[in-house]
């Protein structure tokens, strides 16, 4: 079990495992899901605590990695490009024209032009290890987006994936392990949070981050 303090009687890997007991004692699950589901068992690390609530203070200025500068990237480079305190650092993909574009649209704006890495799939690796982002935002292809994620918390960077964020219930759980442990956010950029659908389950939801730090 984990040792989360919370006003709630079940955690969220308490009531995966319950739901998943449950379900696997009335045979509910397919035997196909049932390795998937097990996997979902709590497994928190000594030193591992939520990250709801986890804050920084506030920074003027955003210093952003993107990796992965195809349709998707390279349209919401050029939105961030339009709001102040956000500065492009540093842009990844494995087309080489991908990069030079990107880097092209930056300059265009009159800013500095950030620093481009093309030399094979992992290098991504090398944009994690910069010591000046903040925060790195990925638009790869989905099998991609954990593996990237990890290594940008791991070097002390907050994650911004695009959807889907994992395609596994394991790559879930290596994203919420790696973020609780490294104390990093990682974030899934829905773009359809605030809909009325969206805002109805969220009320509906019980338990709320703030009742329960
Ligand atoms: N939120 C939305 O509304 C929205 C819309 C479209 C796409 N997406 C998501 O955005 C992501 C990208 O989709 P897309 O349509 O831009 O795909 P795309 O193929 O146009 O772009 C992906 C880019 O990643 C690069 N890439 C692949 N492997 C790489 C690696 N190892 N290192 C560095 N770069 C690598 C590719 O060269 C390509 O330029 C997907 O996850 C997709 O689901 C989200």
């Amino acid at each position: 079990m984990n040792n989360r303090k919370t006003s709630h009687p079940f955690s969220r890997r308490g009531f995966l495992a319950a739901a998943t007991a449950t379900s696997l004692s009335m045979g509910l699950v397919p035997g196909s899901a049932t390795a998937a589901l097990k996997s979902a068992a709590p497994r928190a690390k000594p030193g591992q605590d939520r990250v709801f609530g986890l804050k920084f203070p506030p920074l003027d200025k955003v210093r952003i990695g993107f990796i992965g500068v195809g349709n998707r990237g390279a349209s919401l480079l050029g939105n961030l490009l339009e709001i102040e305190g956000v500065e492009i650092s540093a842009v990844c993909d494995i087309v080489s024209d991908r990069v030079k574009s990107a880097q092209r649209l930056v300059t265009a704006k009159g800013r500095a032009e950030p620093a481009g890495y093309s030399q094979g799939e992992t290098a991504f690796e090398e944009l994690c290890r910069r010591d000046d982002l903040d925060l790195v935002y990925i638009a790869t292809p989905w099998d991609w987006h954990v593996r990237m994620a990890v290594s940008a918390m791991k070097q002390g960077k907050h994650a911004a994936i695009e959807v889907p964020a994992a395609i596994t219930l394991d790559e879930c759980w290596q994203l919420v392990d790696t973020a609780e442990l490294t104390r990093r956010h990682c974030l899934m950029l829905e773009n359809c949070c605030y809909g009325e659908i969206e805002l109805l389950v969220l009320r509906m939801a019980p338990v709320r981050a703030s009742s329960e730090s």
